[in-house]
């Protein structure tokens, strides 16, 4: 069990700043992940973890020791990338086994046996031992590239997008074998990923990066819930939020967002929301709009677009100046050209200020 710190870790390349002023806390057996798009210094964060980059100043703690002038096999880590490279000419039990024989451990034959069949036991691979990488499929040999880490029994598990090299299906399988692996084992990992679903799935916190700076720490539910900033709102999700610029401002005593054709009633017990009109953005997803076909005078959208989505349909309307993304029945049959009625869910409004894009409702530590 190893928890990891991160204190004011700046890292940069020449003149790009890859991290500034990381503060993180990983509490032991957290399941991490650092999520964020391409370059938003995810892997440099682990990089600096697994030592084979050094700080430019701050502290980096695996357990209680300061890590930071540590080489990366004294760290009690195992790290596991995205190009998984097995040795070729080895079996699965020797790709396993190899960390086990490197230099100077020294483990008994008998006990290179044991620890390798436990591992391929946990994995569902024990069937495959005497296999080479080349009968495997690329699910299997991921599971292999895990074992490998996993034989050392490492404080901490560094994974860098293992999955991206599979294709879609295996990698939602996969998804649920490495979270399953975790529930069983429990160790420290920390999950670089720039799929926010994969995020969302396995963790029990993300970290959201984005151009060298931690944007929000939380639970998937917190990240996705309540979202810190206008960055966070957008990047978690299966589709981008809707942004609506507008005002809030008291309606007949009723805090109310209003935009161009839109009026929409504000829960009213936000604590943030006062009746001074402020200019504010309305984020709202997909799936708290909800379109059907116009049945008389209320708020009414035109359908430019859909999509089958599973079981449901994804319309775009065009409302005012937005284009909203909303979801609606398949009976509904709806098609471009339709006019449509909007309802809103207001438990699932996200207000930012338009000037910062922090969100109104503040910190949710
Ligand atoms: N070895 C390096 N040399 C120069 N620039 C680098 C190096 N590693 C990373 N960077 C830069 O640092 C920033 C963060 O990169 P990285 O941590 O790899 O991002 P991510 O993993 O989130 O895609 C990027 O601008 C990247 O170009
Ligand atoms: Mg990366």
């Amino acid at each position: 069990m190893t928890e990891v710190r991160f204190s004011h870790v700046r890292k940069s390349f020449g003149s790009v700043i890859a991290l500034a002023g990381l503060d993180l806390d990983i509490k032991s057996g957290d399941f991490v992940s650092l999520l964020g798009p391409s370059g938003s210094g995810k892997t440099t964060t682990l990089n600096l973890l697994a030592g084979l980059h050094a700080a430019d100043s701050g502290d980096i703690l695996i357990g209680d020791k300061r890590v930071n002038d540590l080489s990366p096999d004294r760290r009690n880590i195992a790290m596991v990338f995205q190009n998984y490279a097995l040795y070729p000419h080895m079996t699965v039990f020797e790709n396993i086994a190899f960390p086990l024989r490197a230099r100077g451990r020294g483990f008994a034959e008998a006990e290179i046996q044991k620890k390798v069949k436990g591992v391929a036991e946990s994995l569902g691979v024990a069937s495959l031992l005497a296999r080479y990488p080349k009968e495997l499929s690329g699910g299997q040999q991921q599971r292999i590239a895990l074992g490998r880490a996993m034989v050392r029994e490492p404080g901490v598990f560094l994974l860098d997008e293992p999955l991206s090299n599979l294709d879609a299906r295996l990698r939602i399988r996969m998804r649920r074998d490495i979270k399953a692996l975790h529930d069983r084992i429990r160790s420290t990992i920390v999950y670089v990923t720039h799929d926010q679903a994969e995020a969302l799935t396995m963790s029990t916190k993300i970290a959201v990066f984005d151009q060298g700076e931690l944007q929000q720490y939380g639970s998937p539910n917190e990240i996705y819930h309540r979202p810190l900033n206008m960055f966070v709102a957008n990047f978690v999700g299966e589709r981008e939020i809707n942004f609506i610029a507008g005002q809030l401002q008291a309606v007949e005593g009723i805090p109310t967002f209003i935009a161009p054709g839109l009026s929409l009633p504000v829960n009213a017990e936000e604590r943030w929301c006062s009746l001074e009109p402020r200019d504010a953005v309305l984020g709202i997803r997909t799936e708290a709009i909800f379109a059907r076909p116009t049945a008389g005078s209320e708020t009414v959208g035109l359908v430019e677009q859909v999509e089958l989505v599973g079981p449901e349909l994804v319309a775009y309307v065009k409302i005012g100046e937005s284009q909203l993304s909303c979801r609606a029945e398949l009976s509904s049959e709806l098609r471009s050209g339709d006019r449509v009625h909007l309802t809103f869910d207001p438990a699932h409004f996200h207000f930012f200020d338009p000037q910062t894009t922090a969100s109104l409702a503040g910190s949710t530590k």
